[in-house]
C-alpha cells in the first residue's frame, strides 16, 4: 500500500463532495456527469480531458522547484526518434512558399557558462495545424529534430512557421470546452522543446509569437507571455532567439 496514493485519492474525494455540496448537485446532475465521462472514456478522450484541465497544473508544481528557465506544458505529440538536423528541419515540399523561422539561441547553466553538446528535441505544427507521425499520414521526419549545441552553447536551425492550433473539438471535450462552458479549443502557434544535457535536469519548454491572440487565451493554459518570444524579422525569416537555463540535475542520494 501507498500512503501517498491513499492520501490523495481521499483528498480528491473530499475536494469533489465539497463541490457538490456548495453547489446541491442532484441525482440527475450526478447522472449527467457520470454520462460524459463515460462518452468522454468512449471517445478515448481522457487523456485530452485531463491535459487540457490538469496538465499546467503539474506544469506549475515543477516550476516551484526549478531555478533556471521554467517548464511548459509538452502536450501530447512529442515522439522519440526524431531525426538529428544541423541547419534546418525536414520541410515538406508542398510547403516550400511558406513563411519561414528561424530557431536560434543559447544553453547556459544556472551561472550562465555555456553548456555544449546539449540536445533540443523541437517539434512544431503544420501549417495546417497538425503534427507529422500523428495526424492523417504525414511523415514523422518532418518538423521534429534534435538540434546539438556548438562549443559556446549556441544553437541554430531553420524551419516553416508553425500556427494556431485547435485541439480536438468534435467530440466530447471539444462539447464541454465550447458548449458548455462558452470558451474555445484554440492554442496560440507554438514550438516545443525538449532540452537534454549531460548533468542537467531536462527541460520542456515553449515558443510563442507575439501578437498570437491565443497567447493569454489558451484553452491548455499553457503559460502565457512568459514564453512570447517579441517580433523579429532577418531578411523576412522571423527570429525565434530562445535561450535555456537550466538546473543541475538532482543528486541522488
Ligand atoms: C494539445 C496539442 C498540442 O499541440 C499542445 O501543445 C497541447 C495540447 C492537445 O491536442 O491536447
Ligand atoms: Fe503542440
Amino acid at each position: 500500500m501507498s500512503d501517498r496514493v491513499k492520501t490523495i485519492t481521499m483528498d480528491i474525494v473530499e475536494a469533489v463532495r465539497d463541490v457538490m455540496r456548495k453547489h446541491d448537485v442532484t441525482f440527475a446532475e450526478y447522472r449527467a456527469g457520470v454520462g460524459h465521462l463515460i462518452k468522454t472514456q468512449e471517445a478515448k478522450e481522457i487523456p485530452l480531458l485531463l491535459d487540457v484541465f490538469l496538465n499546467s497544473t503539474v506544469v506549475e508544481i515543477e516550476n516551484r522547484q526549478r531555478d533556471g528557465s521554467k517548464a511548459a506544458i509538452q502536450g501530447p505529440y512529442f515522439r522519440e526518434g526524431a531525426p538529428r538536423v544541423n541547419d534546418s528541419l525536414a520541410i515538406r515540399p508542398e510547403d516550400e512558399d511558406q513563411p519561414r523561422m528561424v530557431m536560434r539561441g543559447r544553453v547556459t547553466d544556472l551561472g550562465g557558462s555555456p553548456v555544449a553538446d546539449a540536445v533540443i528535441d523541437v517539434w512544431h505544427s503544420t501549417p495546417e495545424g497538425r503534427y507529422s507521425g500523428v495526424h492523417g499520414n504525414i511523415p514523422i521526419e518532418y518538423y521534429r529534430g534534435k538540434i546539438t549545441t556548438d562549443e559556446n552553447g549556441r544553437y541554430e536551425c531553420r524551419s516553416i512557421l508553425p500556427v494556431p492550433y485547435q485541439i480536438p473539438n468534435q467530440g466530447p471535450t471539444g462539447e464541454l470546452l465550447e458548449k458548455h462552458m462558452g470558451g474555445h479549443s484554440w492554442r496560440p502557434a507554438h514550438i516545443h522543446y525538449w532540452v537534454h544535457a549531460e548533468g542537467m535536469r531536462d527541460l520542456i519548454s515553449q515558443a510563442y509569437f507575439e501578437g498570437d491572440k491565443y497567447i493569454e487565451d489558451d484553452s491548455c493554459n499553457g503559460g502565457g507571455t512568459e514564453f512570447m518570444v517579441p517580433e523579429a524579422y532577418e531578411d523576412g525569416v522571423r527570429v525565434m532567439e530562445v535561450d535555456f537555463r537550466l538546473d543541475p540535475a538532482a543528486v541522488r542520494a
